[in-house]
Parts: structure tokens; sequence; C-alpha cells
């Protein structure tokens, strides 16, 4: 099974970026995590993170007959972009969208989501637990083990 697992713009900056949102983790750390979970599931993880839309949307498309579903936190592309929303719909594969952050407790414009609809769940608050949690969700979909809610690109 493989798992693409996508970060959006200023998620690099993990670790020193607003620690009280997004706790003090650095993306590395959290995609160590990521990969040392993955191997308990035999999932095969592939990285990628941008800070540029258009790259992102190349990278879902280039990436989706080479994978079986998303792990997507699109950070601030969440709340603006079409272009991803189209991008993962098209790529016809299933994807658990994710946030360190409750961005449903934070500013009214983090409460929309673009992608929410499409997923197959949603798991945002717990900080870099929230990819810990989208992974096993989104694994457990993929083995037949879970069930979830009818994401269109399901
Ligand atoms: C985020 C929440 C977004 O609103 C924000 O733009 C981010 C990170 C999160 O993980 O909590 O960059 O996706």
């Amino acid at each position: 099974m493989r798992i693409g697992v996508l970060n959006g713009p200023n998620l690099n900056l993990l670790g020193r970026r607003e620690p009280d949102h997004y706790g003090t983790q650095t993306l590395a750390e959290i995609e160590a995590l990521l990969v040392e979970r993955a191997e308990a599931s035999a999932a095969e993880l592939t990285f990628f993170q941008s800070n540029d839309e258009g790259d992102i949307v190349d990278w879902v498309q280039t990436n989706a007959d080479l994978v079986d579903g998303w792990l997507v936190n699109a950070a601030a592309l969440t709340h603006t972009s079409v272009a991803l929303r189209d991008a993962l719909a098209g790529s016809d594969r299933p994807f658990v969208e994710v946030h360190l952050s409750n961005i449903f407790a934070r500013e009214p414009f983090r409460h929309t989501s673009l992608l929410s609809d499409l997923a197959i769940g949603v798991i945002a608050g717990f900080r870099a637990s929230s990819y810990l949690f989208g992974l096993e969700a989104l694994v457990r979909v993929l083995q037949g083990r879970g069930e979830a809610g009818a994401g269109k690109a399901e």
C-alpha cells in the first residue's frame, strides 16, 4: 500500500512557526514518526511539501497513479484552493485531511475547508498526532478494515 503525504505552504517551518498552534515538532520529525508507524502496517509513504500551489497540483497529478491514498495537510490552501480540490478529486484516490491545530477553534476564515467534503475524514487539533491518527484511519479504510464517510474522491 502506498500513501502520498502532502504538506502545504509554511509547514516547512514547523518547529519554530507559531508553536502555540502547531506544536514544536519539525516536519522532518513528524515524517519520521509516520514512517515508523507505516512500517507496522507495511505501508510505503511518499512525502511532499511545497509553498507553491502549482507545484502541489503537479505533484498530485504525477503521483495519482502511484498511490492508493493521500494524507493531506494543505495548510492555508485548505481554505482557498479550488485547484488543489480539483486535483485531489481528479486523482480518484481517497484522502484524509489533517490539521495540527483545531481550525474550528480559530479565526472564522479557517472554519471553511474546500477539501473536507471530498475527504473520507478530517482530523484536526492533535498537533503532530493528527497525522498519526490520520494515517491509521486511512490505512484501515484502504485495508477494508474501517468504515468511512462517502468521500467523493473515494
Ligand atoms: C493548518 C491550519 C491552517 O489554517 C493553516 O493555514 C496552516 C496549518 C494546521 O495544520 O493546523 O498552515 O493546516
